[in-house]
């Protein structure tokens, strides 16, 4: 058995957990979701929600994790011997396995379009709905490049936690905080960028139904990586001293304002191009920003050149160090139950993931006519995972830290044995009990019914 190493700095558990968090969720799904629900109105309740139910729900995962320095199975056997709790851990490392292997599909797509940018095929005048479609539905193509993405994840994977997770996210997540500063100004230079920031600054109240509060919930959740004990891995890696508190509010503040920053990247840049619809589905980034990237910079191919190549090597570092941290949840597992190498390990979690990996990414091409439930096998894992086991996962969270667990417990571990004030740790409590439980439960609802 080999011997369990945590990360080696406050900084390096910080910037691995941004990097877990923030993701194709923020530069891709994000900006969606801001389009879909009316713009400036929906990032109000984002905040609202990442404050009151985020940050709360990210506390409790890492003091799972921590608590117990154990994989997400283990954890929760380890806090509640002999009961139904460690359905949540077992929930918990199917999903990620899940997750991953539709995620690597859309960072495939990704690496395949930083490579078409870099080589300027993403300048010329084009179809780029027609050819997008034409990519993803071929049989080799995105399978291939979705392994090559599959074989990066493995790299870091196989190379630890210090030297691979946390010396990764520390070269990766400045590098990718320093091209979004980049876009932002490149953006903001745009004519009629103005535009953009009126949709994303003032709000329009009366957009705002019981949808967009509930897409809100949803986004915030997809977003911190909460309820799949993603988090949880990550946080057994942490030391004594790391402060849980202070982690999960910075975490999720990277988090947060990289989603709004890549709103403020993409939105300017859509506006300044008239025609272009805001709320162009998935499809944004790949068919909407190429048109746009043309068009707006039809004078200056050169900064249009940049502005492309920089915005998917963005998207690849998101999806990158998220792709990781879901790989890690499963290969921590395998490793600790079965008793075998992290290499042997990490190479059954990749090989078998890609193998559905495949699957998800044929479902656009030639097994898109197999579905169930009117979905194909792609929609039904995004479906499976993210609208009904992370819910309930989030709900399980909730009610095993608010309501399971002794609250001393709690306590001590927030406030690292009583050394640290955590004044708040009543409204957190509160928050814990009563309040995320119902919210999760309403958004889950309404999903459902949907
Ligand atoms: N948060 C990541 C993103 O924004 C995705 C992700 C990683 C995730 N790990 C997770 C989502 C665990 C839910 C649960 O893209």
């Amino acid at each position: 058995m080999e011997t369990r190493h945590n990360f080696g700095s406050k900084i390096g558990a910080v910037l691995a957990s941004a990097g877990s968090a923030v993701g194709l969720g923020n530069v891709w799904r994000f900006p969606t979701e801001v389009g879909n629900n009316g713009g400036a109105a929906f990032i109000f309740i984002y905040l609202i929600c990442i404050a009151v139910i985020g940050i709360p729900v990210m506390m409790s995962e890492f003091l799972i994790g921590r608590n117990t320095h154990a994989n997400t199975i283990s954890a929760f056997a380890k806090l509640a011997p002999g009961k139904w709790w460690r359905i949540e851990g077992v929930a918990g490392v199917f999903v990620a396995f899940l997750i991953l292997s539709y995620y690597i599909v859309i960072s495939g797509w990704t690496l395949f379009y930083l490579i078409e940018s870099l080589g300027g095929q993403l300048q010329a005048d084009k179809d780029y709905g027609l050819v997008f479609n034409d990519f993803v539905s071929n049989p080799w193509l995105p399978v291939l490049t979705g392994a090559a993405f599959m074989g990066l994840t493995h790299f870091i994977i196989a190379r630890g936690v210090q030297s691979g997770i946390e010396k990764s996210s520390k070269l990766m997540m400045p590098l990718l905080l320093f091209i979004i500063g980049i876009l932002v100004v490149c953006s903001f230079s745009m004519p009629g960028s103005s535009e953009g920031l009126r949709f994303l600054l003032k709000p329009d109240f009366s957009k705002l139904k019981a949808s967009v509060i509930l897409s809100a919930v949803g986004q915030a959740f997809f977003s911190l990586s909460l309820a799949m004990g993603c988090l949880c891995t990550y946080a057994s890696y942490f030391r004594a001293d790391t402060k849980l508190t202070k982690t999960a509010v910075g975490v999720s503040t990277i988090d947060t304002v990289v989603a709004i920053l890549s709103g403020f990247i993409i939105f300017p840049a859509v506006f300044s191009v008239n025609g272009v619809n805001v709320d162009a589905g998935p499809g944004l980034v790949f068919i909407t920003l190429p048109n746009v990237f043309n068009i707006a910079f039809s004078h200056l191919p050169l900064l249009g050149y940049v502005f492309s190549g920089f915005f998917y090597l963005l998207l690849l570092l998101a999806a990158l160090t998220s792709a990781i941290s879901l790989h890690e949840s499963v290969t921590a597992y395998v490793l600790e139950a079965f008793h075998v190498s992290r290499r042997k390990a990490a190479a059954a979690v990749s090989v078998s993931c890609m193998a559905l990996g495949v699957l998800c990414s044929l479902s656009f091409g030639v097994l898109g006519d197999l579905t169930l439930f009117g979905m194909n096998i792609f929609e039904l894992f995004d479906y499976t995972a993210s609208k009904i086991i992370l819910p309930i996962g989030g709900i399980i969270i909730c009610l095993f830290t608010g309501w399971y667990l002794d609250r001393k417990l709690v306590e001590n571990e927030l406030t690292n044995g009583g050394t640290l004030r955590f004044r708040l740790f009543r409204l957190y409590y509160f928050i814990i009990r009563y309040v995320a439980p119902f919210a999760i439960a309403a958004v889950f609802v309404q999903e459902l019914l949907a």
